[in-house]
């Protein structure tokens, strides 16, 4: 996957990520939620720029089902694609980052290796992993898609949690308990954390 020509070069902006902070009045990172279907990664994602949009700061999400729609059409759910469609995503995250956003990703992303190569991507302090943490028994009663009970009945095979692991993260910035408590509390948390990482005043 490396095309990387010696003959391309790099061109960079006049105008400094701080240029565009001082403009935004707030920074910008990737907030990464990750965790199992069904556990509650997008409703969160959408209330949360939701909440930051009244905060008078701009945020966007990008979210799994709707990338899958476009720049991400034509990737599957083997572990290669779902690798291809991390990276991509981080890619396109970091512009968004770099544009003074605060990117909120919204993918599964059930393997640590992709998640830290995204990781990998951002500056100190820049990316912020959020464990959207639900019992697999939960998510498979909400199962808001009906695809739980088709990968119980075989018709999706390598349905993560199922059929398909997940790698739970080890050192996530936030953990959310989205069972546990209600979406504004979780929202709550988040703000939180964004606030206590001086992302805003
Ligand atoms: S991944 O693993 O990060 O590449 O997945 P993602 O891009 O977030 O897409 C997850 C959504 O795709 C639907 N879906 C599946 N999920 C997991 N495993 C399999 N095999 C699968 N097939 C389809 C499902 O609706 C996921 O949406 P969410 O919002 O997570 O429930």
């Amino acid at each position: 996957m490396e095309h990387t020509s010696e003959h391309i070069q790099w061109h960079p902006s006049k105008i400094a990520r701080q240029d565009r902070h001082r403009l935004n009045a707030h920074r910008s990172c990737v907030l990464w939620l990750t965790g199992l279907s069904g556990s509650g990664k997008s409703t969160l994602a959408y209330e949360t720029e939701r909440r930051l949009h009244g905060m008078k700061i701009r945020s966007y999400v990008l979210d799994g089902d709707n990338l899958r729609h476009g720049l991400n059409g034509d990737l599957g759910f083997s572990a290669e694609h779902r690798k291809e469609n991390i990276r991509r995503t981080s890619e396109v995250a970091r512009l968004l980052v770099d544009a003074g956003i605060i990117t909120i990703i919204a993918l599964i992303s059930p393997y640590r290796a992709d998640r830290e190569l995204a990781r990998s991507l951002f500056g100190e302090g820049e990316f912020i992993e959020a464990y959207v943490d639900c019992p697999l028994q939960v998510c498979e009663q909400r199962d808001p898609k009906g695809l739980y009970k088709k990968a119980r009945a075989g018709i999706i095979p390598g349905f993560t949690g199922i059929s398909a692991p997940y790698e739970a993260p080890l050192h996530p910035e936030i953990v959310i308990p989205s069972a546990r408590q209600s979406l504004a509390e979780s929202v709550d948390q988040i703000i939180d954390c964004l606030l206590s990482l001086r992302m805003f005043p």
